[in-house]
């Protein structure tokens, strides 16, 4: 028998039970990762090299949780990640998705290639939460410069621009289940003569361009106001080359494991990342996230006393939705505040701003 929702008491209890009453083909595609899934795992496991140096004796009564990304306040340092083909696995979507977010006052990245379509998921919102916008760059720019300039006119706070996709990674948990539903679950690509061998992933994606470079990156400063961010940065000399661009942040993230095997986790390339910022006198130039394998509080107490703005959150949110709808979205986000207070009480910080190098030992982490 299925657990019932109250016996979940962290973010991986949700991914068991989505195991268990998930349909194949959807868990396959939300759980796969690419080649040996060994980016994927190592995503999580590398925050347990990072260990805390806690304060003691600090007045610890009241935390303060919040922060500010990108300009907007937001109740807790993660937000919801973008995933596409949220229909797969809960009938409603990614307007769920949405609504927990509404509950918690965290924000949340709306897909391209999202199950519900982006009016619906921008009405589902109320006035004032804050929403963004990932884009996958469509070959054809002018599809491309009509969806990013409907989302800024709907209010989207942020243009993610993803870098780290121009071709869609093997996920073979995924392929084999030969992938037969793509046409109903998907609705905003206009991607119609799809390959549905080669899983679902590769089916929706073949719209992408390959040839997107450094040089677009004025162009689409160009089309919008909005903040730009890369999402799916992945070494040191590509964040310094970022901020010369002169966009607002990037995401330090390998796609939740799904596209390079063996390319490092986000948390890895943030320790490396902000020493060299600081060394350039621009670490006040650009936001830093990370995305990849955040399971616990704990993992974002750690990201943020590294460097980073703030941490995005992908399957977790996607399995307990599909295992319990919006009741389990909003007990996802619920855990992770009560986790989030707890951590930063023990390590003695009482607000977000309090959270810095000096309270966790990263040595173990670094590749050098
Ligand atoms: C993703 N991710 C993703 N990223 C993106 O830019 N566009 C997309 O359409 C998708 N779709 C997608 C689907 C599914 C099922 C997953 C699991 C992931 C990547 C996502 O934004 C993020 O980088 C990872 O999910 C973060 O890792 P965790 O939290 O899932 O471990």
């Amino acid at each position: 028998t299925m657990p019932i929702l109250e016996q979940c008491y962290n973010l991986m209890d949700f991914e068991h039970v989505a195991r268990r009453v998930m349909k194949k083909t959807a868990w396959a595609y939300y759980s796969s990762g690419a080649d040996d899934e060994i980016t994927m795992r190592e995503n999580h496991t590398a925050f347990h090299k990072i260990w805390f140096r806690p304060r003691i004796l600090v007045d610890v009564e009241n935390i303060d949780t919040s922060t500010t990304m990108l300009g907007s306040k937001t109740d807790m340092p993660f937000y919801v990640t973008a995933t596409a083909l949220g229909k797969l696995g809960n009938p409603e979507g990614e307007v769920l998705l949405t609504r927990g977010a509404k509950k918690h006052n965290v924000i949340q990245m709306i897909p391209t290639l999202a199950s519900c379509s982006f009016d619906e998921i921008i009405d589902a919102a109320e006035d004032g939460q804050v929403q963004w916008l990932q884009l996958y760059v469509n070959k054809d720019r002018e599809v491309t410069k009509r969806i990013v300039q409907h989302a800024e006119k709907r209010g989207c706070k942020g243009l993610f621009i993803t870098v780290d996709a121009p071709q869609l990674g093997r996920r073979e948990k995924d392929m084999r289940t030969k992938f037969q539903d793509v046409g109903s679950n998907v609705q905003s690509t206009g991607a119609n003569d799809v390959d549905r061998s080669q899983g679902a992933a590769r089916a929706i994606s073949s719209f992408i361009d390959p040839s997107l470079s450094w040089k677009d990156i004025p162009w689409f400063q160009s089309i919008t106001k909005m903040p730009i961010i890369l999402k799916g940065v992945q070494r040191v000399e590509d964040v310094i080359k970022a901020v010369e661009a002169g966009v607002q942040g990037v995401v330090l993230s390998n796609h939740g494991g799904r596209q390079l095997d063996t390319a490092p986790s986000g948390v890895e390339v943030l320790a490396q990342v902000m020493p060299a910022l600081r060394e350039r006198g621009m670490q006040d130039k650009i936001e830093v996230f990370i995305d990849g394998g955040i399971r616990r509080a704990s993992d974002i107490v750690k990201a943020l006393c590294l460097g980073a703005t703030g941490v995005g959150i992908g399957r977790p949110f996607l399995y307990a939705m599909s295992a319990y709808g919006l009741p389990g979205v909003d007990r996802a986000m619920q855990l992770l505040k009560d986790e989030m207070e707890m951590n930063m009480r023990l390590i003695g910080a009482t607000k977000v701003s309090d959270l810095n190098t000096t309270l966790v030992d990263a040595r173990s982490l670094s590749l050098h």
